[in-house]
């Protein structure tokens, strides 16, 4: 076996099942497969000289250890932290600087940070490649390929599964790359967990375009039907308030008993670890899979290096969009502005103290019923200000004016790409901790969406109104 068997273009970070395609991920089972058989005294030593970096700001157990056990095995040397605490961080030190550090040192970087959007930072300042082992309640990506390694594995087989994904659905990373990427699958998924803790609705509505999904409060209602059950953690860890977490911390448990309503073949996978949702006595039994599955952490990882030890990255600076304007020589005035919404965008556009401005709220209009204007005397407006006219308003008109007359007239229009215009309502996304430019990607349906680019978090066009800054 070479190591240039496992060049793959294309990826050049893991940082989100949202940027698979499904035959990036069947390519990674492919390899791990042919990994796995690989009698385990055998020792590869194709990552002989290379330094994999664990970077690991959140308690691990799985995901660390076996990363380290899969760079061993192949040879590499490993370099890492299990926390913050002794690193510069506790000095003050940005994750910006931590990881143009260790990019220094290391050939491949693993990391997983509490905060969301962490690891698609990292892949954009990094000249290495990087490996998301967890972003906060984001994702969970190495975990999917495992996960998926171990259903085919045990079922001989993806397609035509039943799977529940139980538990705490909206801040478990792992089921929410998981039921992004079983959507490649023809399988159908039962979303089952306590009402508070449902599934992303954003996840929801990309997986039912292609899956059959149903949503329920109870397992017993679908047991009977089930190929697999996932089961989760409740993630203390993630809930703002405490007393939240004390409501739901008991809601539901697995048992051997309540295994035995389903089919003789129903399997549990759990990522683990976990509390007391998956009781002991489920071990051994034959629906357990869950050593099975975190034991496949360890060929699944080794063909991750494998492939990352090949990647090529070349930096590029983003390309900032731009508008050219035309010269503005007297002055501009937005029109149709909705009524109402004046008064946020003289707040948002970039227009200095020292400018004169003008507003008029509520007049009349043939066209709107009722609107709002804003006028500018002897100032150019910017591509942010214009994105941010149709992101407020979408059917505004700015008018160039010179002398007195109109001698341009522009309709605003919504960007497609939003940078630094809109800040992430995620408490935990990355942007809302390191100096970074937000990027939102906007969907222009009937209604407006908009998704961050780093935490991949969507907002309505009330919350992209209220998040404009
Ligand atoms: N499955 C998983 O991520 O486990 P650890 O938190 O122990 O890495």
């Amino acid at each position: 076996m070479q190591r240039s068997e496992f060049s793959y273009p294309g990826l050049k970070d893991i940082v989100s099942i949202s940027d698979f395609k499904k035959q990036d991920l069947e390519w990674f089972l492919e390899k791990a497969e042919k990994i796995d058989k690989i009698p385990k005294k055998e020792k590869l030593n194709m990552l002989e000289g290379f330094t994999v970096a664990l970077l690991f700001f959140e308690p691990s157990t799985r995901t660390k250890l076996s990363f380290e056990t899969a760079a061993k095995n192949l040879g590499a040397s490993t370099i890492g932290f299990d926390s913050a605490i002794g690193t510069s961080m506790q000095k003050g030190e940005s994750l910006h600087d931590t990881i143009k550090t260790v990019e220094r040192y290391a050939d491949i970087i693993v990391m997983r940070n509490k905060l969301e959007g962490s690891a698609r930072f990292a892949a954009e300042i990094s000249k290495r490649p990087i490996i998301n082992a967890g972003d906060g309640a984001n994702q969970h990506p190495t975990q999917t390929l495992l996960d998926l390694y171990t259903i085919k594995k045990a079922f001989g087989k993806i397609d035509k599964l039943k799977i529940a994904l139980m538990g705490d659905l909206r801040y478990g990373r792992t089921v929410h790359s998981l039921s992004l990427a079983l959507r490649f699958f023809n399988v159908e998924q039962y979303y089952i967990s306590p009402k508070t803790l449902e599934m992303p609705s954003y996840i929801k509505e990309l997986v039912s375009e292609k899956n059959k999904v149903v949503e329920l409060n109870s397992l017993e209602d679908v047991i009977d039907e089930l190929d697999l059950i996932y089961c989760t953690r409740i993630q203390k860890e993630r809930f703002a308030d405490p007393m939240e977490y004390e409501k739901v911390k008991k809601s539901y448990t697995l048992t051997a008993e309540l295994l035995t309503k389903g089919k003789e073949s129903l399997k549990v996978m759990h990522p683990l670890p976990r509390v007391n949702e998956l009781d002991y006595n489920i071990d051994r039994t034959k629906y357990a899979l869950y050593f099975e599955q975190l034991q496949n952490g360890v060929p699944v990882r080794q063909a991750i290096l494998l492939w990352a030890s090949n990647v090529k990255k070349v930096l590029k600076m983003e390309e900032k969009e731009r508008i050219q304007l035309q010269a503005i020589k007297n002055g501009t005035a937005i029109d149709h502005i909705e009524a109402g919404k004046a008064l946020k965008l003289l707040e948002v556009l970039d227009i200095p103290e020292h400018i004169s401005k003008g507003i008029a709220m509520n007049v009349e209009s043939k066209k709107l019923g009722r609107k709002d204007l804003v006028f500018i005397d002897n100032f150019e407006l910017s591509q942010k200000d214009f994105a941010k006219i149709g992101l407020v308003s979408k059917n505004a008109t700015i008018n160039i004016i010179k002398d007195h007359k109109v001698v341009k007239k522009i309709k605003a229009e919504i960007p497609s790409v939003a940078v630094g215009i809109i800040k992430c309502m995620n408490p935990n996304c990355i942007t809302n901790h390191e100096k970074i430019e937000t990027k939102f990607y906007i969907f222009k349906g009937e209604n407006i969406k908009a998704k961050c680019h780093y935490c991949e978090r969507f907002l309505n066009e009330e919350e992209i109104f209220w998040s404009i800054k």
